[in-house]
């Protein structure tokens, strides 16, 4: 099938890159010269693995190019939106501005029997608003998108399920976008057929749900340190009851990035203006949480330090959001970064990926090349985010260049009993106090 995709970011060039493999004649459309460009040149204009291979090789029949000339889109019978819909200045409401844009500059290039499918996270109620105002014989359904950053070609390629919105008489968009996944529904993916509002909010609702459970065990945390208990070992035992499983389950610094902060404040904008605040209103709860696991860890890295950060030096390894990405929107490590420096600490970060895109965010901030030279001379060492090259660091040759052995595990993400027989204090989120040697239990998820 002739394909186009607009907006070419995380979402979007994954996405086009994809249905290439998948087979189709892709058109990949931007406003962004230089992304088009790094694209076209099947250069991943940001870190995510796998992308840069299947740009250089999408392989099977399809093909893939990029413009930023929305006419090249004209070929196509299906349009996928997938542009940005970050939060607002100053309110938690979804801000649709690229989303609008993208769909007028689209509209000339429209003809009957195209069809429109938008990707992008959006409150409830905007594709039924948007398929009011198309031109004659266009169609619009509303697919949304799951994928993870860090994992975005294997979630886009191999995803737990398709959703697929569509109004009432939508049978002919059930077929085309069957078309477009024919080869994901032959390798039994669910797909499931909704309204518009249900496959709008069915994005939404995942990640409130995936968010409400990371700040639940950062909760739980919060009375483990109070109470003398481990959080850690607390969700062990909740991770092997069936009902609950253990993902979204860790303690540590909290949820950050592009999707999950901006999504939970959207649905609970859009719940107020549709009259039924209070029924999501624990979101604001997740939120605040999540925010107080920031300022948790200043605790620790204070306490560490003997009551006060003035003038300390504070190695925080870590920059992105998470792991296996270089993105550091609403990142909780860099968040921590910055509240460290307010308490007069002298912050120096690292990250394997993130560095360039974390000094433009926080030019303020000191920065060095990786774990060694951040460490150099540090009072305290706080691990922010759980990069498997800070998991798998030595803790006697961190020891050697540091001016305190002395580790804020932010993210529980070390073999603690591994520092400490190396010399370290190790503190944690959500531990009362160093956890003592006692006897392995007989699970290794406990
Ligand atoms: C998320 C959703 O997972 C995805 O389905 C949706 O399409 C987009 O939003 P992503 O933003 O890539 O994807 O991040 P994700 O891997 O879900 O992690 C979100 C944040 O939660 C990260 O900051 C991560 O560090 C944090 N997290 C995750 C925790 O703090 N604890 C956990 O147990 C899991």
């Amino acid at each position: 099938m002739r394909v186009s995709v607009h907006g070419c970011g995380y979402l979007g060039a994954v996405h086009a890159a994809a249905l290439a493999r998948l087979g189709h004649e892709v058109v990949g459309i931007d406003v962004d010269p230089a992304r088009v460009a790094a694209l076209a040149e099947g250069r991943a204009p940001f870190f995510e693995p796998g992308l840069a291979a299947l740009l250089a090789e999408p392989g099977g029949a399809g093909s893939l190019t990029f413009s930023t000339d929305v006419a090249h889109a004209g070929v196509a019978d299906v349009h996928f939106l997938c542009v940005g819909t970050p939060q607002s200045a100053g309110s938690g409401v979804a801000d649709l501005q690229q989303l609008e844009a993208a769909l007028a500059a689209l509209r000339p290039h429209l003809r009957p029997g195209s069809v429109v499918v938008g990707k992008s996270t959006v409150p409830v109620g905007t594709a039924a608003r948007l398929a009011t105002d198309l031109p004659d014989g266009v169609r619009l359904a509303w697919n949304p998108e799951f994928l993870r950053e860090g994992h975005a070609v294997a979630d886009t390629l191999h995803p737990d399920r398709l959703v697929y919105g569509v109004p009432d008489d939508g049978d002919a968009l059930v077929e085309r976008l069957d078309a477009v996944y024919a080869r994901l529904l032959d390798d039994g993916v669910p797909r499931l057929v909704t309204d518009l509002a249900t496959a709008e909010l069915a994005k939404v609702a995942a990640n409130a749900f995936l968010a409400t459970k990371i700040s639940f065990a950062n909760a739980v945390a919060e009375v483990c340190e109070a109470a003398g208990g481990d959080a850690v070992a607390l969700v062990g035992t909740m991770a092997l009851d069936r009902r609950i499983g253990g993902e979204y389950l860790g303690v540590g610094l909290g949820f950050g990035g592009g999707c999950l902060p901006k999504d939970i404040r959207a649905f609970a904008a859009r719940a107020r203006e549709l009259g039924v605040g209070p029924a999501v209103s624990f979101l604001d709860e997740v939120d605040a949480i999540n925010d107080r696991c920031r300022e948790r860890a200043v605790v620790l890295a204070r306490t560490a330090c003997g009551g006060s950060l003035a003038g300390r030096r504070v190695a925080v390894l870590g920059a992105a959001f998470k792991p296996d990405s270089d993105d550091v929107r609403s990142s909780p490590a860099l968040a921590l970064a910055r509240a460290l420096a307010a308490e007069g600490a002298d912050v120096v970060v690292t990250d394997p990926q993130a560095l360039a895109l974390a000094q433009a965010a926080a030019p303020e901030l000191g920065y060095a090349a990786d774990a060694r030279e951040a460490a150099t001379g540090a009072d305290v060492v706080v691990l922010a985010t759980e990069w498997d090259e800070y998991r798998d660091l030595d803790p006697g040759a961190l020891a050697d260049v540091v001016r305190s052995p002395r580790l804020v595990d932010a993210r529980n993400a070390v073999d603690g009993a591994r520092w400490r027989a190396a010399g370290w204090d190790v503190r944690s989120l959500g531990v009362a106090a160093p956890r003592a040697a006692r006897p392995q239990s007989s699970s290794p998820t406990a």
